[in-house]
């Protein structure tokens, strides 16, 4: 019996695939088809896949022509799938022509004829229209926002706006765009609006642009009191549109699998999470000058409390703070201790004191630690009391890891609301509440 194998994502499945899959197992008796998981999907840079793992199984199966289906979930999988189950023939499409040749060590390889005119990238552009997106403002972490939405496929980021004319221009000009010098027409030239503006002007801009139809991704802290956050996320609700705030960890793949085994009893009941990210700051930094909204946690605050608010909730019994305050009173260094029922967590940054960027996060059973940049998670361990006894997690972090949360705003945006649950509206809500506790206990309410 000859048995043939081949891989592939399967998105939308189409005629391509079912020609291949048709000729794939005229090739031999016996056809295994590999579906790539989403988690391989995105670590190899695609990030817009729209079928889920199990409709694209089921799609495969639908043909007829495959006898096995497996899963393919990591680089290297195909040698060792190989030869595990014996195959005699690998075969993929010709758009992949010698990059394979590797595995001829095992069994033969054959590169079949790629259908022509037809993929998914053709259909998944055909079927949701780019989204233009603007932005407004044009800081540090503007400029990173460009190159990380240039890697998502089906969004173009075209317009800027910035009420400091000048600034627009130059953002435009370096990244060829178009600067708007009015609010209103910059909204009616996109479809999104991203803002990466002064926090305080978080909440006018997200109204603004909501009003005008636009759906939203707002750096964080989206908002600074707890209300404006449920107003806004009600307005976008009522307007069938998309509010989205961009704590860029809540959506890498690292944290969320964090998240993933925090919660499935491997470390036991969580009853404590500690989380550090410190940033040393230029002392001339709206950042350290800004006296009402600057500050080490309105700054950095978000990064720090979201695997609290995640991992023990946003019902906490008491919230507390303590500060290390600069010569214009603003905080250079902050915890927060949050009490809850049956846990606590403490939430440190700093802008002004350096410090070990460390997420620890203990149970009953055990702890799980992430080393800085546990902000960009790419690999944390599971620890035991015996100390021999620890797991190793990794994933990929890609640049700047703002293509992830941009990647999942698409997806909302076109109807997939898959990644919902990874920072909801309850969890910036949350978030937003303690914003607004800190800055009230600060005198800057
Ligand atoms: N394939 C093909 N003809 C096409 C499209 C795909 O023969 N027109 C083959 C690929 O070469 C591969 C298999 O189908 O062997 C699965 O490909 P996949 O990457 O899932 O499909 P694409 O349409 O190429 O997806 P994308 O556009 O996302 O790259």
């Amino acid at each position: 019996m000859t048995k043939v194998i081949t891989y592939g994502t399967f998105d939308l499945f189409h005629e391509g695939h079912y020609r291949l899959l048709q000729r794939a197992k005229e090739l031999g008796d016996y056809l295994i088809v590999g579906v790539t998981t989403e988690e391989y999907d995105q670590a190899r840079g695609k990030l817009n896949v729209m079928d889920s793992l199990m409709t694209r199984i089921e799609n495969v199966k639908k043909s007829g022509f495959a006898d096995e289906v497996l899963i393919e979930s990591s680089p290297g999988q195909k040698a060792l799938d190989i030869q595990k189950y014996q195959i005699d023939i690998f075969t993929v499409g010709s758009d992949w022509a010698g990059q394979f040749d590797y595995l001829k060590e095992y069994c033969k390889v054959v590169y079949l004829e790629r259908t022509k005119n037809i993929s998914s990238t053709m259909l998944r552009a055909q079927r949701a229209s780019i989204c233009r997106i603007g932005m407004i403002g044009t800081g540090r972490i503007a400029e990173r926002f460009i190159p990380e939405a240039k890697l998502v496929s089906g969004i173009n980021t075209e317009a800027v706006y910035n009420p400091h004319l000048e600034s627009g221009r130059r953002f435009a000009k370096r990244w060829e765009i178009d600067a708007y010098e009015s609010l209103e027409d910059f909204c009616e030239a996109v479809d999104a609006v991203y803002i990466a503006a002064p926090h305080e002007t978080h909440y006018q801009y997200i109204r603004s642009a909501l009003k005008h139809g636009k759906h939203v991704l707002c750096e964080k802290p989206m908002a600074l009191r707890k209300s404006q956050a449920e107003e806004l996320f009600e307005y976008a609700k009522e307007q069938g549109l998309i509010l989205f705030e961009g704590i860029k960890t809540a959506y890498c793949p690292g944290f969320t699998r964090l998240l993933g085994i925090a919660c499935s009893g491997m470390i036991g009941t969580i009853r404590n999470v500690e989380a550090c990210f410190t940033k040393l700051e230029n002392p001339s930094h709206r950042e350290l000058t800004d006296e009402r909204y600057g500050g080490s946690f309105t700054e950095l605050g978000s990064y720090v409390m979201l695997p609290i608010i995640k991992l023990l909730g946003s019902q906490y019994q008491e919230l507390r703070f303590e500060c290390i305050r600069g010569k214009n009173g603003l905080d250079l260094f902050t915890k927060a201790f949050f009490t809850y029922p049956e846990g606590m967590g403490t939430a440190t940054c700093g802008l002004g004191v350096k410090s070990e960027g460390r997420l620890v996060v203990s149970g009953t059973l055990g702890y799980i630690v992430v080393e800085a940049p546990w902000w960009k998670t790419a690999y944390f361990e599971v620890h035991h009391e015996n100390p021999q006894d620890v797991e190793k997690f990794s994933e990929r972090f890609l640049g700047d890891g703002l293509r992830y949360e941009i990647s999942d705003f698409l997806s909302m945006i076109n109807g997939n609301s898959r990644s919902e649950y990874k920072l909801t509206r309850g969890d910036s809500t949350a978030l937003a509440g303690v914003m607004e506790r800190f800055l009230e206990v600060e005198g800057r309410g």
